[in-house]
């Protein structure tokens, strides 16, 4: 598939290198000059280009930038065909993004994305922790292969965006529209727990809006304190952290 990137960095410049090898055409974008994109992002494939041309003619276009930024590609996207598969990999995290009223009073993050946009979108790789997406994708069949829900409310997103989740080597789970799409958001049981595909319906069944939302906001200030200390969490540490949070 022809496969645009906005965004370029743990997440993006992962999944350009993981869908590139994958056998995708992929373009990528940052918020700045292409030339500035790592060349370890370009080394199975994907081309750097402008936010103009990643989207233009894309099957797919994946936005993998900070949840604060994505609104503002409202007018980019505002071309796209309406059959483009858009899909969101953000998470809000109110101590760190402006404060949403709407997400606040109860509103699903990527259905407040979509409305913003104007458009359909499918979420996906959200619940993975950058250096699990980098690290532990593993081929299908792999039995700890790590599973990601995805949601969207046409057939056509889920698919595609479920294909590439299988391609982006992790299993791909149908977690129903972006209004049930809470149950994958920051805090709750699958959000950087790496579930298999055995655990995940059970995990997304026991998520929790108002637990989610304080574990969330646990798990922040703990990595802001890292931060702060000047040590970059790492994967252990990070997974540990969120399954010790979610232990039953
Ligand atoms: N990090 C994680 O573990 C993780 C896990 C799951 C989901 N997420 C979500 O995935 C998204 C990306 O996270 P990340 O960790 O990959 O962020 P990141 O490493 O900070 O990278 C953000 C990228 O977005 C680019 N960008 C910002 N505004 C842009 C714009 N208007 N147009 C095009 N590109 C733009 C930046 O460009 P420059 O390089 O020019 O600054 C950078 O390449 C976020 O919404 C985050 O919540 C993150």
């Amino acid at each position: 598939m022809k496969i645009g990137i906005l965004g370029s960095g743990f997440i993006g410049g992962t999944l350009a290198k993981t869908l590139s090898a994958a056998g995708h055409r992929v373009k990528v974008a940052n918020s700045r000059d292409p030339r500035t994109i790592d060349a370890d992002v370009l080394s199975t494939g994907a081309q750097a280009v402008t936010k103009e041309d990643a989207v233009a003619d894309a099957d797919v276009v994946i936005l993998s930038i900070p949840f604060c930024g994505i609104t503002a590609l409202a007018p980019l996207l505002a071309g796209l065909p309406a059959e483009t598969v858009v899909i969101d990999t953000s998470n809000y995290i109110p101590a760190r993004d402006e404060r949403i009223e709407a997400i606040e009073n109860g509103q699903a993050d990527s259905a407040w994305v979509a409305e913003r946009l104007g458009r359909p979108i499918a979420k996906a790789w959200n619940s993975i922790y950058s250096v699990t997406l980098k690290e532990m994708g593993r081929p299908a069949g792999h039995p700890e292969r790590i599973a990601a829900p995805v949601a969207a409310d046409r057939d056509r997103d889920r698919e595609v965006t479920m294909a590439l989740v299988e391609d982006s080597g992790f299993d791909a789970y149908d977690a129903g529209t972006l209004a049930d799409s809470w149950r994958q958001q920051t805090g709750s049981p699958c959000y950087c727990t790496e579930v298999t595909l055995a655990d995940l319906p059970e995990a997304l069944a026991a998520a929790d809006l108002a637990r989610s939302r304080r574990r969330r906001d646990l798990m922040f200030a703990v990595y802001q304190e890292r931060f702060e200390l000047g040590t970059n969490p790492g994967r252990d540490f990070i997974v540990g952290l969120s399954r010790i949070l979610n232990a039953a």
